[in-house]
C-alpha cells in the first residue's frame, strides 16, 4: 500500500462527489468511492476506472461500511439531494442521513479518519430570518413535503455532533446552498441549468 493519503467519499458517482474524485486525485490522494446509484451515474467517474490510485466501491452506506486499509479522512456526500429525487424514495433518504451517517462515524472512529458531511441550507426548513446565520435554528416540519430529507439532515448533523463531543471524533460539517454545474443529474429543472440567472429550486 502506498503512503499516499486515503478519503473515502460517499456519494462518489454523484454530482458533488464526483468532482471531489477529481479533486482528491488531483491534490495527490488516494480515493475510494463508494454509491449505490441511486441517484449518481458511473459515467460521472468512468474516467477514473484505470487510475490505481482509485477505487470504486458498490455499496449502500445505510447498510454495515467497510473499507480495508487506512483511512484518513471521510466525505459523506451520499444522500439524494434533488426534491424530485428525494421525495420518490423518502425511506431511503432518511436511511442515508441516519443510519449511513452513523454507519460512517464508526468507521471514522475506528480509522481514526476525520469526517466531513455534507449538510444543507434545508435544516433551516421555511426559514423566516434571511439570510441565514448559522445561530439560526430554522423553521422545520418533520411533517411537512419535505420533511424525509430536512429531518435527516438535522439528525445527521446531531450525531456528528454526538460523536465530536462524547468521543472526540474530529468531524467538519458544511451546510450547501443551492449547487449546480456539470454532472448535476439529468433531473435538474431550468432553473439549475448553467445559463440560467433563477434561483435554483430543486437541489436542496
Ligand atoms: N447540490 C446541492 O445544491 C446540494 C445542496 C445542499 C446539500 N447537498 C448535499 O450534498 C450531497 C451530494 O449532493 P449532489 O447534489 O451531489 O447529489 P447527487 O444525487 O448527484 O449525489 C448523491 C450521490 O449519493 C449516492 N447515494 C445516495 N444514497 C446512497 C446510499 N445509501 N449509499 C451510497 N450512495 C448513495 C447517489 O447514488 C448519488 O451518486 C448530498 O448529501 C446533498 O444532501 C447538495
Amino acid at each position: 500500500m502506498s503512503d499516499k493519503k486515503r478519503v473515502l467519499i460517499t456519494g462518489g458517482a454523484g454530482f458533488l462527489g464526483s468532482h471531489l474524485c477529481d479533486r482528491f486525485l488531483a491534490e495527490g490522494y488516494h480515493v475510494i468511492a463508494m454509491d449505490n446509484l441511486i441517484t449518481g451515474d458511473l459515467s460521472n467517474i468512468e474516467h477514473l476506472f484505470k487510475r490505481e490510485d482509485f477505487e470504486f466501491h458498490h455499496h449502500d452506506v445505510s447498510k454495515f461500511v467497510f473499507v480495508p486499509g487506512k483511512l484518513d479522512y471521510i466525505l459523506h456526500f451520499a444522500s439524494p439531494a434533488s426534491p424530485i429525487d428525494y421525495l420518490k424514495i423518502p425511506i431511503q433518504t432518511l436511511k442515508v442521513g441516519s443510519l449511513g451517517t452513523h454507519n460512517l462515524l464508526g468507521l471514522a472512529r475506528v480509522k481514526g479518519a476525520r469526517m466531513l458531511i455534507a449538510s444543507t441550507s434545508e435544516v433551516y426548513g421555511d426559514p423566516e430570518v434571511h439570510p441565514q446565520v448559522e445561530t439560526y435554528f430554522g423553521n422545520v416540519n418533520p411533517v411537512g413535503p419535505r420533511g424525509c430529507y430536512d429531518e435527516a439532515k438535522r439528525f445527521q448533523e446531531a450525531i456528528t455532533m454526538a460523536y465530536h463531543t462524547h468521543h472526540g471524533l474530529e468531524t467538519r460539517i458544511i451546510r450547501i446552498f443551492n449547487t449546480y454545474g456539470p454532472a448535476c443529474a439529468s433531473t435538474m429543472a431550468a432553473c439549475c441549468r448553467p445559463s440560467s440567472r433563477k434561483p435554483c429550486a430543486v437541489r436542496t
